[in-house]
């Protein structure tokens, strides 16, 4: 048996490319731990999102590539993960903080949120889910849960948990149907508060609700934290596509990186597999122009996935398996990794 070469190794790793990243690991700086004992190589992959169904695939295509080198017959992958830190962020252990905006309600800006912050603790990420949506607050509604935990400790508030995220919202404090007015300095508090005296602990993402628009709250946010990333929905047809617009403005503005865009309520599946485009199409491609950002998904029109909101709980969990929630899944891995791929700069 010819003796195997650490050279080899990574010359035959770096023929490997992440699906996602489309990068390959070595470039990637994701190879660690290579060992080479006899004809036996064992090594860990260290992916930089959770990227769980890619998991075998990557798994795969190493153990290929290493079983072409003359002199290798066993192979050993141990596949890890470890999210990026935003570097910029310094007050919080948390590495990304995410935000998910749109020019108008109604266009399922809190669905996608709610289906984002699932789909990547699914895949065990440590994630946190602040409604930052103080004029409407329906995360509480859309997870499921009704109130905080007890507070262990004075200093912090305590988040909810709920389908293993981490949840902070006004909803919490205040009772249902009463109407929240909001004086400038009293919403920069409650903003700075959600996010410095809530006890978030350890996060990869936290995933932030934005209130439709540009407004107060976005403001008080950037001024509090430097945000990782954003995210904005829109709907297929023109009129949303206007005011979708003006948040890529304000996220620019703001210099908060765009990581793309997301159209809802793309089509309607008909029994016979035709689809129906209900509200047009074409916003997010083009929004995705404007935005000089990737069209990450499009999300179906399903009643699953209102059901799903209405009961707390999010299509991802309730019937994963259903095409909306594979369009969901796959719309958190793509967020995933462009947020890698910006942190990595
Ligand atoms: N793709 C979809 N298919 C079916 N219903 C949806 C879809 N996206 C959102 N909805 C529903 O539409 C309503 C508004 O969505 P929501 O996420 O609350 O919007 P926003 O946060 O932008 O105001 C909710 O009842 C939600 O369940
Ligand atoms: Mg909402």
């Amino acid at each position: 048996m010819p003796e195997v070469k650490k050279a080899q190794v990574i010359y035959a790793l770096s023929k490997v490319q992440d699906p996602e990243l489309h990068k390959d690991l070595v470039s990637l700086n994701m190879i660690k731990d290579v060992e080479i004992e006899d004809s036996t190589v064992s090594l860990t992959v260290e992916l930089t999102t959770p990227a769980c169904p890619l998991r075998d695939r990557i798994k795969h295509d190493v153990e290929q590539a290493l079983l072409s080198i003359n002199g290798v017959d066993r192979v050993e992958v141990v596949i890890g993960a470890r999210v990026l830190e935003d570097k910029k962020i310094k007050d919080l252990s948390i590495k990304n903080i995410i935000a998910v905006g749109s020019g108008k309600g109604g266009v399922g800006k809190s669905t996608v949120a709610v289906n984002l912050a699932v789909s990547l603790a699914k895949c065990g990420a440590n994630v946190g889910l602040l409604d930052a949506d103080i004029y409407g607050p329906n995360i509480p509604l859309m997870m499921g849960v009704e109130s905080l935990a007890p507070s262990v400790n004075q200093k912090k508030i305590q988040p909810a948990l709920a389908h293993d995220v981490k949840i902070m919202s006004i909803g919490f404090m205040v009772s249902p149907g009463q109407p929240l007015i909001w004086r400038g300095p009293m919403l920069h508090s409650v903003i700075k508060q959600f996010l410095m005296d809530v006890d978030w602990g350890e996060l990869d993402y936290l995933i932030v609700d934005l209130p439709p628009g540009t407004g107060d709250v976005q403001l008080s946010l950037v001024q509090t934290v430097p945000l990782s990333g954003g995210v904005i929905v829109t709907t297929p047809q023109q009129i949303s596509f206007d005011d979708a617009a003006r948040s890529v403005a304000m996220f620019k503005k703001m210099s908060v990186p765009i990581l793309g865009v997301v159209e809802n309520m793309s089509f309607l599946r008909m029994e016979d597999g035709t689809l129906r485009r209900i509200f047009g199409e074409g916003g997010g491609e083009q929004l995705s122009g404007v935005a000089e950002a990737p069209l990450l998904g499009n999300i179906p029109i399903d009643e699953k996935i209102r059901v799903g909101g209405d009961q707390g709980i999010p299509v991802v969990l309730a019937d994963p398996d259903s095409s909306s929630a594979q369009a969901l899944e796959a719309l958190a891995q793509s967020v995933a990794a462009r947020m890698s791929m910006i942190v990595r700069g």
